[in-house]
């Protein structure tokens, strides 16, 4: 089963993508985390990015379908989409090169998000999500998954948030209608507890946990 995550920034799909993975995902394709790292590396293709991410603007279609049909070279199955389609240029395409069998889409409210964002931490390392509040580190400042140390993303910032949530709307909220139009869209609502949206999430996936 190939399964797209889909919700606005903040939603929590980084979070789920790894509740989810161990039963359902061999591969996990997260545009977000792959340009974050050619950012870091500072490979061509990172230098041409940092500006339009640092504005929480989406990169354009071209060079992340090229990413995603690096990322897929070889596989067919059990592949997680964190982030990917955003545009339905990208939703039409990926779905010219592999099946799509759900698309699960994470819903938050506006508000909840900007509260959420303002507490988010990531691993720079690895790229882990831990929330200061709702979702905390066992050691502060160190990432429990790889030891890792823990920052604030440079598009978290209150005013590129909200930048991120407008094109959010014009630009990616589209995609639910075509993903209803296949019959295989599916909604959870993402602002419950986090094992509230986890048990939730896999409900929609067939699983009672
Ligand atoms: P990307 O990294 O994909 O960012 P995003 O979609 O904006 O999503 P986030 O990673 O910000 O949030 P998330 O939904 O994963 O939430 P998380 O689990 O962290 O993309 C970044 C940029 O890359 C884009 O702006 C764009 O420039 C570019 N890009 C990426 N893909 C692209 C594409 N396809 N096309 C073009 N450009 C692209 O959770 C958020 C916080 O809330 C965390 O602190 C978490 O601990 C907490 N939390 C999670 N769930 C809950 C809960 N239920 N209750 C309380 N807190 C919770």
């Amino acid at each position: 089963m190939n399964i797209v995550l889909m919700g606005p920034p903040g939603a929590g799909k980084g979070t789920q993508v790894e509740n989810i993975r161990e039963m359902f995902g061999k591969t996990i394709i997260s545009t977000g985390k792959l340009l974050r790292e050619a950012m870091r590396l500072h490979t061509p293709l990172g230098e041409q990015i940092t500006e339009v991410m640092d504005r929480g603007e989406l990169v354009s279609d071209d060079l992340v379908i090229e990413l995603v049909r690096e990322e897929l070279k070889g596989k067919s199955d059990s592949i997680i989409f964190d982030g990917f389609p955003r545009t339905l240029k990208q939703a039409k395409v990926l779905d010219e090169i592999i099946r799509v069998d759900v698309a699960l889409f994470l819903s938050v409210e506006d508000e909840a998000i900007l509260r959420r964002m303002d507490g988010r931490l990531t691993c720079l390392d690895c790229g882990a999500v831990f929330h200061k509040e709702y979702n905390p580190p066992k050691t502060e400042g160190i990432c429990s998954n790889c030891g890792g140390k823990l920052g604030v993303r440079d598009d978290d910032k209150p005013e590129v948030v909200r930048n991120r949530l407008k094109i959010y709307h014009a630009q990616t909220e589209p995609i639910i209608q075509y993903y209803q139009n296949r019959g295989i869209f599916k909604e959870v609502k993402g602002s419950e507890s986090l094992e509230e949206t986890t048990r939730r999430v896999f409900a929609a996936l067939g699983v009672q946990v």
